[in-house]
């Protein structure tokens, strides 16, 4: 059997796993939850879940995965399969592996919008459309919803199929060639612009003194860290939490572990996780609350960013951003930063997406890597088309939810149980601790045994009652979109038989020919 790729350098890899995690999330979904829920008063469940539920699961995460390439697999099939010998182990992994195939499709699409807006911003596109309502027309006559300022949406095509070459390309070069080297440079590219941008909104002050005194960026702060200690009664803001935790550390997914796999096995994984989830709270507590909240403050007072905040975190950074960008001078060169921090943030989480796929594929078929990020790349260009032209109904939406919301906490509890109670805790805690530069307080065993699940469990059931079940009966959908919503469903439901399906299959094939993953 082939050599498995490995990671270059420990540098490398640290920030092919934080560019795993830092995404969108950081920099636009951790500022609307914050201000939606209790603003400073937020952060204590948010680092509540991340120290008794995040940092435990991505600790598992990264021992399931470099366990996982010890036999050579990248993906959740075959890493549950050595967890669990039960024939059902590699169906529960092929749920993970449909929900990091599912959120590639749409979020390719989503980071092929900030590649345009880049340019936009650059080329001055946008400028002249002072309003919101100006810059939401804008917004919706790119995509296709509507027609405003482009009469089709032919540009937002053509930025598609840039970004899905873009995400081919590098899949085709592996993992060391490819996602290293993007990780290498857009990392820290990623933090520069971040931090000219932090600066910028610093250095603002108060915009406009003599009409609007209170609109400045001090209240911007003021109102995104004055803890409201109330809403702590609020189950709902734990929810939020948890669930922002989550999402930002790419946690219940098969990204990591799919990553840690090529991972030395005895590569230390304690300080390692840790580094990397240090990294990403770096880049979403401190910088991605910074920009986008206390400048909307500054330029627009607070209660209309609540407003913004509260129509959701595409309109703060495709509709409230640019109308900023045009009040500043040299607002096209921070526009284009804005824009281009947000590409280089989804690209480096695209790529991880891809990851699970194309190693399943590749491993568990024995077909070159070229052959199988072929494949993977013929099926999401041709997904693509159907997020692209049915967005304006909802198929993105539908794909959110399931795959990048629900999904994510059905997996983590699945993962938890089978390492902590199936595997055993005691081996587990002989994985973590595995060729460790830190000594993790023994504290930490008995979380990932109890506290871990039961909260996991928790989460799943409150959202299924208050979320999942509305959202499966469609409340609140219009009814000429619900079609569109079915098609999405259906479409989810085919990729995922299809592959429970190449499971079966693989598994099969493998038995008639018993191959040794340890050689
Ligand atoms: N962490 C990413 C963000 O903050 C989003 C994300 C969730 C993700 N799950 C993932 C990225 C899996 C890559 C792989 O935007």
């Amino acid at each position: 059997m082939a050599e498995r790729e490995c990671w270059k350098s420990r540098t490398g890899m640290i920030l092919a796993m934080a560019g795993n995690a830092v995404g969108l999330g950081n920099f636009l979904r951790f500022p609307v939850q914050a201000a939606q829920n209790g603003g400073g008063s937020f952060l204590i469940p948010y680092f509540i879940a991340l120290i008794l539920i995040s940092v435990p699961i991505m600790w598992v995460e990264w021992a399931i995965g470099r366990n996982g390439g010890r036999h050579n697999h990248g993906s959740l099939p075959g890493m549950f399969d050595l967890l669990w010998k039960n024939p059902i182990a590699k169906y529960l992994g092929a749920i993970g592996l449909f929900g990091s195939t599912i959120i590639l499709i749409y979020y390719a699409y989503i980071v092929s919008w900030t590649l345009g807006f880049s340019f936009f911003s650059l080329f001055k596109t946008y400028f002249g459309l002072t309003s919101f309502d100006g810059m939401s027309s804008f917004l919706g006559s790119y995509q296709g919803a509507s027609v405003g300022y482009f009469s089709s949406g032919w540009l937002a095509y053509l930025f598609m199929l840039l970004t899905f070459a873009f995400i081919f390309w590098i899949m085709k070069r592996g993992v060391s060639g490819g996602i290293e080297k993007l990780a290498l440079f857009a990392l820290p590219a990623l933090f520069i612009f971040a931090i000219i941008l932090a600066i910028r909104v610093f250095t603002l002050g108060t915009p406009d003194p003599v009409n609007h005194p209170d609109w400045s960026v001090a209240k911007g702060f003021a109102f995104l860290w004055n803890p409201n200690f109330e809403m702590l009664g609020d189950a709902k803001i734990w929810l939020a939490a948890a669930g922002q935790i989550f999402f930002s550390l790419s946690v219940g997914m098969g990204t990591l572990q799919a990553y840690a796999s090529y991972l030395k096995p005895e590569d230390d994984i304690a300080l390692s996780g840790l580094s990397t989830a240090s990294i990403n709270e770096l880049a979403e507590v401190v910088l991605g609350a910074v920009i986008a909240i206390p400048v909307a403050v500054a330029f627009f007072g607070l209660d209309v960013t609540i407003q913004v905040a509260e129509g959701g975190s595409f309109n703060l950074a495709f509709v409230s951003m640019p109308v900023i960008f045009q009040k500043l001078p040299f607002g096209e060169i921070f526009g284009f930063l804005w824009f281009f921090l947000l590409f280089f943030a989804g690209i480096t989480s695209v790529v991880a997406m891809a990851q699970p796929l194309i190693s399943f594929i590749e491993e568990r078929f024995e077909i070159s890597h070229n052959k199988a990020t072929t494949y993977v790349g013929i099926f999401t260009l041709i997904a693509l088309h159907f997020v692209f032209f049915f967005f304006q109904y909802g198929f993105l939406d539908e794909m959110d939810y399931w795959a990048g919301t629900f999904i994510l906490v059905v997996i983590a509890f699945i993962e938890v149980v089978i390492f902590a109670w199936i595997f055993g805790m005691d081996k587990g805690w002989e994985e973590f601790n595995t060729g460790a530069d830190i000594k993790i307080p023994i504290i930490f065993k008995y979380i990932t045994k109890y506290v871990t699940p039961i909260f996991l469990f928790v989460i799943l059931i409150s959202w299924t009652i208050q979320d999942a079940i509305p959202i499966l009966m469609m409340k609140g959908i219009s009814p000429e979109n619900i079609p569109y919503r079915w098609g999405a469903r259906l479409l989810m439901l085919a990729i995922l038989f299809t592959i429970m399906y190449m499971v079966h299959i693989a598994w099969k094939k493998n038995k008639r020919k018993p191959v040794s993953f340890d050689s």
